[in-house]
């Protein structure tokens, strides 16, 4: 069968909206709150994973993976998400990302879809408060992803809730663990920052994203 660009699967954290940086500051605060000290690097291994393997990864980094029960976990998880709802109080269109905005629209005026693939379940409210819910045609249910990024589940279920081949479509990450999903997706990767590697395509910022760049990445 012929390849074709049907649809164009985004990440959320990082790449429509700068919700990445709220994410770590929520974190930093609540490993603070137990003893454990994160910085920004130790951060890039946290983006694109759940909640709750961010926080082993957290606890597991001090050698403290036994020292919390599932239930005290699972308070320690609750409480670094209030932290992050609380950040995103303000959060409005004017936080939408440069050219992110043009591009969604390019892309419907193009007749191809567009679905989320993030594995926040804050995920919708972002998309909400953004006023960027109309702009997508599937959002993945991240609640009933078994398998963070960069398993590739989540860009699966993305392509099958559009009604398309993987094959067709291509995927736009900030994170390692995200590139890495989309490339066992079967997708072309383009990749949002520095250092990614593996992706089909690197910009600098989401300001370089344009549907002409995606048109030609997918014909690699
Ligand atoms: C995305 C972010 C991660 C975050 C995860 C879960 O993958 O990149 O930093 O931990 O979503 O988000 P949630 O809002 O469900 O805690
Ligand atoms: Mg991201």
């Amino acid at each position: 069968m012929v390849r074709q660009l049907e649809a164009v699967i985004f990440d959320l954290d990082g790449v429509i909206t700068d919700s990445a940086h709220f994410h770590y500051l929520a974190w930093k605060q609540l490993a603070a709150d137990i003893d454990i000290e994160i910085d920004e690097a130790f951060n890039e291994t946290l983006k694109g994973i759940s909640r709750m393997d961010s926080l082993d990864l957290i606890l597991a980094k001090d050698g403290r993976e036994n020292d919390f029960t599932l239930e005290q976990k699972e308070e320690l998880a609750a409480k670094k998400n209030a932290h992050y709802v609380e950040l995103l109080k303000d959060l409005s269109p004017a936080d939408i990302l440069p050219g992110i905005k043009p591009l969604l629209d390019a892309i419907r005026a193009a007749n191809l879809k567009i679905a989320l693939a993030s594995v926040s379940k804050n995920a919708p409210m972002v998309l909400a408060a953004l006023d960027l819910t109309d702009s997508f045609d599937y959002l993945a249910d991240a609640a009933k992803i078994t398998h963070s990024k960069p398993d590739p589940e989540i860009f699966l279920v993305a392509a099958a809730g559009l009604g398309v081949e993987p094959a067709n479509a291509v995927g736009i990450e900030d994170a390692q663990a995200g590139v890495d999903a989309i490339k066992s997706a079967g997708m072309k990767a383009v990749g949002v920052g520095t250092g990614l590697v593996g992706t089909d395509e690197l910009v600098s910022d989401t300001s370089k994203l344009t549907l002409a760049m995606i048109q030609k990445v997918f014909q690699i």
